[in-house]
């Protein structure tokens, strides 16, 4: 197997594991993200006061942030049966028509990366998410025939991490589309602090924050570190986290003082040292780090943009100030070993 960056905001599957104990079921336990939460609140209150479904929802945002959390909360929020699948499993209309038939009144069907939903298959999806009504059609040549079949009243809630790529017909067909942030270290520490007494992990308040402050705002990230710190206090030191084991051990896994990983660093060094501090195109950097575009996309980059260690331009990726000093590379001196290459 690669060794993979310990921040990968993408669920590795020790995390899917692990994250069965530490989702948060509930409402009150999901932490932060205060605003989202009230209109959720809202929302669900207002539906079961009519006896209604919930109207569908997006949720969008980085991997790691809580959209799946959310999802199975407002399920639960609504005493509904919550039935999970992704874009990329639902290769044919039959396989949205085989999971939607399936579904009860009230249920929610979450469509996990609803953005790498085939075309064929969203257009399924249009009018069952507006008129409750499957149209399909059955058998090919001369005996094909077109059925419409009533489906009872559900709630799609629809994830991805990517918005603009969500077809504008289908963002039009949810109710509400929301966008998760990344996020504060005070949230983050909350996060830490709940999954530390879970775990029944001894830890201080400093080795809460040290933890918190080198998570890139993720969640998920916050419980993959703090596992990691975790087992290092329990074999190189005596069990209880502290500022200074936390600190060590994140040294240890790579994991640095600005809460950047491996594979963060080799994005801004690729940059900054193969492509004199951009621009370059996203293949070209992705192929340089051996990640795939979409990854660098989706998980490393928006992170890199939002603290400014990288800036998008219509050329490309190039590299800020920030990531010449934290990588400890002094500009003039890389722009001209550009000019004598
Ligand atoms: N707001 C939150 N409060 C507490 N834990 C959270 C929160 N958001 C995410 N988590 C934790 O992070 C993990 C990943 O969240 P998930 O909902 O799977 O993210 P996404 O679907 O956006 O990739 C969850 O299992 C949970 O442990
Ligand atoms: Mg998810």
């Amino acid at each position: 197997m690669r060794d993979e960056g310990l921040l990968t905001p993408a669920a590795t599957p020790e995390d899917e594991a692990m994250e069965a104990g530490l989702r948060p079921r509930r409402m009150k336990d999901f932490i932060g993200q205060a605003a989202l939460k009230e209109r959720l609140a809202i929302l669900i209150e207002a539906a079961r006061g009519r006896g209604e479904a919930v109207d569908h929802v997006l949720f969008s945002g980085p991997p790691g942030l809580g959209k799946t959390s959310l999802g199975a909360i407002l399920a639960a929020a609504m005493g509904a049966q919550f039935r999970g699948t992704s874009g990329p499993a639902l290769e044919r209309p039959g396989d949205l028509a085989a999971v939607i038939t399936n579904l009860e009144a009230g249920d929610v069907l979450f469509i996990d990366e609803i953005h790498r939903l085939p075309r064929q298959v969203e257009e399924v999806l249009y009018p069952a998410m507006e008129d409750f009504q499957l149209d399909i059609v059955v058998g090919k040549g001369p005996a094909a025939r077109s059925i419409k079949i009533d489906l009872p009243p559900f709630t799609l809630i629809g994830a991805t991490t990517r918005v603009g790529r969500v077809a504008p017909p289908l963002r039009d067909r949810f109710g509400y589309v929301a966008r998760i942030d990344y996020y504060g270290v005070e949230d983050l520490g909350a996060i830490v602090n709940r999954s530390a007494s879970i775990l029944e992990v001894d830890i201080t308040t400093a080795g809460v924050e040290t933890i918190a402050g080198r998570s890139r705002g993720t969640p998920r990230v916050a419980n993959r570190l703090l596992r990691r710190v975790r087992d290092y206090a329990a074999v190189r030191a005596d069990g209880r986290v502290d500022e200074v084991v936390a600190d060590k051990a994140l040294e240890v896994f790579e994991v640095d003082r600005n809460g950047l990983d491996k594979v963060d660093r080799a994005i801004l060094e690729a940059v900054v040292s193969k492509f004199g501090g951009g621009p370059v195109g996203l293949s070209t950097l992705a192929i340089a780090v051996g990640e795939d575009p979409e990854t660098v996309e989706d998980a490393y980059e928006p992170f890199l943009l939002q603290e400014g260690y990288l800036q998008r331009t219509p050329r490309g990726r190039i590299a800020t100030e920030r990531a010449y000093v934290h990588l400890g590379v002094d500009r003039d001196d890389s722009a001209q070993g550009k000019l004598l290459d």
